[in-house]
């Protein structure tokens, strides 16, 4: 087998993504013209495509082919891009730069906003639904994608990300001393002394690094375990190989959420195509805020870590997914 890389894995997939999400977007005249538009500027906006690759290579991984995997590996793209429309909404985290243009509701207006996330959603479920293979395979897909983006994982992760920024995760966190750091400034506190202090403050099984490693997890890490759970179920996958993608997702899922915040910290707008710096300004909880962009940067290594030895029993057809896991490490946006 040839060795993969991301360029090689990129220049095999992603002309097959972006033809796919262009056909199941194509919707007829009965759409209003400035919704359809709308939908389909946030959706084949250029994003990095991370979840339909995982889609796709978990199909390849489990022995399937790409082609019948695309309506799924599309879905969750679909679900990907109204969670960002709706993620930079002035109510929620009020951002007005994505992927590298205006966010959905400033190019258009607040509420051709929210609707255009409302109809990617629906669209999502109604592509797997109609084009996935047998349909005892896409009722499984809808089942786990439902469960993914609704209220106990994307939605409430989401939801817990704003309570936190209201106040309830900006309260008292205990120091691994037994020390109280306070709110916001304490966090900004913790951040400057990071690289040389980070053992004072609760690195491991802190009520404060559970508490944000399950938002992540929920906001962030669903959808990236549910795409490589798509993939399985299209390839027909024995329950053993479901679980290991579910640990190696369950991992880079929290990863990418962790790297994505250090990114927030020390990379540029130019470079992620979205604002940087947002977090600290809106006294998120994020992982550099808590534990320093040191232990941060390990803690994702060994995330990833974690999820390339659950490859194991994939053998050489995982080396894909293994490429894409330290891409999740390394990416620069
Ligand atoms: C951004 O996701 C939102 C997070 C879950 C951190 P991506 O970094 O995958 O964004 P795109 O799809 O490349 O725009
Ligand atoms: C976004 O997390 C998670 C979802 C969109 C579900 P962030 O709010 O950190 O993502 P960015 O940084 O705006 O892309
Ligand atoms: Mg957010
Ligand atoms: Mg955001
Ligand atoms: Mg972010």
């Amino acid at each position: 087998m040839m060795t993969q890389t991301l360029q090689t894995i990129s220049d095999r997939a992603l002309p097959q993504i972006e033809e796919a999400l262009v056909r199941f977007s194509d919707l007829g005249p009965d759409c209003p013209k400035r919704l359809k538009e709308a939908m389909r500027y946030s959706l084949l906006a250029p994003g990095k495509r991370l979840r339909p690759m995982l889609a796709l290579l978990a199909t390849e991984a489990c022995g399937g082919e790409i082609e019948p995997a695309l309506p799924a590996a599309c879905a969750v793209e679909m679900i990907h891009a109204y969670s960002l429309i709706h993620d930079d909404l002035p109510a929620m985290d009020d951002d007005d730069l994505r992927r590298g243009r205006p966010a959905c509701h400033k190019a258009f207006d607040e509420a051709t906003a929210i609707l255009a996330g409302d109809a990617l959603l629906t669209l999502a479920f109604e592509t797997v639904a109609k084009y996935t293979q047998p349909p005892p395979a896409a009722a499984a897909c809808c089942a786990a994608l439902a469960e993914a983006a609704g209220a106990c994982q994307l939605v409430g992760g989401q939801a817990d990300d704003m309570e936190g920024e209201r106040g309830e995760g900006r309260g008292e966190i205990e120091t691994a001393e037994g020390g109280i750091r306070k709110g916001e400034g304490g966090r900004k506190k913790a951040e400057s002394e990071s690289s040389t202090h980070h053992s004072s403050f609760i690195i491991h099984h802190s009520a404060a690094h559970d508490l944000l490693a399950s938002i992540h997890r929920r906001k962030t890490g669903a959808m990236i375990r549910v795409s490589l759970h798509l993939g399985g179920l299209v390839a027909g996958a024995t329950q053993p190989q479901l679980e290991s993608l579910g640990r190696y997702g369950d991992n880079i899922g929290l990863a990418f959420q962790v790297i994505d915040d250090l990114l927030d910290v020390r990379s540029k707008p130019e470079i992620m195509g979205k604002r940087t710096g947002k977090d600290a300004r809106r006294g998120k909880l994020t992982f550099p805020g808590l534990i320093g962009i040191d232990q941060s940067t390990r803690y994702a290594a060994q995330l990833v870590q974690d999820a390339c030895e659950s490859l194991a029993p994939f053998g050489p057809r995982a080396a894909g997914l293994e490429v894409l896991a330290r891409y999740v490490l390394e990416r620069n946006r």
